[in-house]
């Protein structure tokens, strides 16, 4: 166990000296129940110490303070800029200008963003995956992996110390300071959060992930320690698990359950979906009721992520979805889900429009939809069960 203020040995040569954000609950519009933290690592050699990655502007301080209690700020000789994101980079002057001897290493892409972000006076070396920086019996090597998670992003590796600084890749919004590992934290609810994050932040980048994943491995690179810049890291039979859930994630096969996504004005939608979620489970499909009022939309877009089906509901007001769905399914969307397939319905009044329009949506972005949708005039009523109950045996049928 740790404390706030703590610095964290994580492999030999390696020390976490990042900090903790716990009260962190939007990050970009992507909400962390669990906060998170800005992981930054001092690698030692015999003659030459790099500090790998920063931190946001606001927790340079605290970062200077940790990084104090270890060695002279005036001894560091690099600083490794794995990704220029603020929540990483956002500090990257003030802590060069606490830092005067410090040489600042970067991809190609992050030299650029960095005059951009910067100024390009903050002058930078570039380094490739043909590079090695000796520290003095310990190295650093360089991976660029353009968009994991932005096109200056990159991985550094310490082969002495087989551990990987992957940035934002193997990462998870978990701000606690009690550990910094994810055996001593569980790896049940660590895994939960990092399906959280790849559902809202990596999904779209699933090519790009797949190509980390591949590079490693043609490298040759032995990896006994994964420490990510958020949240907890990876040790053990952690470094495998973490890998293979990527690998799962990627796989994009789902679970076969259906996430039911809805919204409702005068519950006529909200009972149509009480409705479906029953059927389908008298038919032995799992399913998961999502009101987008009251579940967090990244808590939803992680089931839809887990989930095979996407059952999406909204009723009909000026011809149009209820702007929930349309937020929503915007939210999703560029996220580029891998669904199986999905299905529309929602309730009307005197026009409809939802269904038309959500189907539009999804099928813009590569979804099936092989059903017709399925819309109810005002509410629900006793001649309308057939109805609803021909259109999930229909679901369930392309569903299984
Ligand atoms: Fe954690 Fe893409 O920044």
């Amino acid at each position: 166990m740790t404390t706030s203020n703590a610095t964290v040995p994580i492999s030999p040569n390696i020390t976490w000296v990042g900090v903790c954000d716990p009260e962190l609950k939007d990050f970009h519009g992507f909400e962390t129940p669990l906060g998170s933290s800005y992981n930054s690592y001092l690698v030692r050699g015999s003659s030459k110490i790099a500090l790998v990655d920063v931190a946001n502007e606001g927790f340079v301080p605290e970062l200077l303070s940790k990084i104090s209690s270890q060695v002279e700020l005036a001894e560091i000789d690099y600083i490794v800029v794995n990704h220029i994101e603020p929540d990483h980079g956002g500090g990257l002057r003030l802590v060069k200008e606490a830092l005067p001897n410090a040489e600042i290493l970067c991809s190609s892409g992050a030299a650029k963003g960095i005059a951009a972000f910067h100024g390009a006076d903050l002058a930078v070396t570039v380094v490739s995956a043909t590079d090695l920086i000796d520290l003095g019996g310990v190295t650093l090597q360089f991976l660029p992996m353009p968009m994991v998670h932005w096109p200056d992003s990159m991985f550094t590796y310490v082969a002495e110390s087989k551990t990987l600084l992957p940035n934002d890749a193997f990462g998870q919004h978990i701000g606690t300071s009690e550990t910094r590992w994810a055996d001593e934290y569980g790896f049940d609810k660590t895994m939960d959060a990092v399906n959280l994050y790849y559902a809202n932040i990596l999904m779209p980048l699933s090519t790009t992930i797949r190509r980390a994943l591949d590079k490693i491995v043609e490298l040759g690179w032995e990896i006994e320690t994964i420490a990510p810049s958020h949240g907890l890291a990876w040790r053990g039979e952690g470094v495998a698990r973490i890998i293979e859930r990527y690998e799962h994630n990627l796989s994009a096969v789902g679970d076969g359950s259906v996430a039911l996504v809805y919204t409702t004005a005068w519950h006529s939608t909200e009972k149509m979906a009480g409705q479906i979620a029953e059927l389908l489970r008298a038919r032995g499909v799992t399913v998961h009721v999502l009101d987008l009022e009251t579940v967090p939309w990244s808590a939803i877009t992680q089931q839809v992520m887990e989930s095979s089906v996407l059952v999406a509901g909204s009723p009909t007001l000026h011809n149009s979805m209820f702007y929930r769905m349309a937020g929503y399914l915007h939210y999703l969307t560029v996220l580029k889900p891998s669904l199986k397939l999905a299905a529309a319905f929602g309730s009307y009044g005197w026009s409809s429009g939802a269904t038309k329009q959500m189907r539009q949506a999804l099928e813009a972005a590569g979804v099936e939809m092989p059903l017709e949708d399925l819309q109810i005039k005002y509410r629900p009523l006793a001649a309308d069960e057939e109805t609803i109950v021909s259109w999930v045996d229909e679901l369930v049928k392309a569903v299984v």
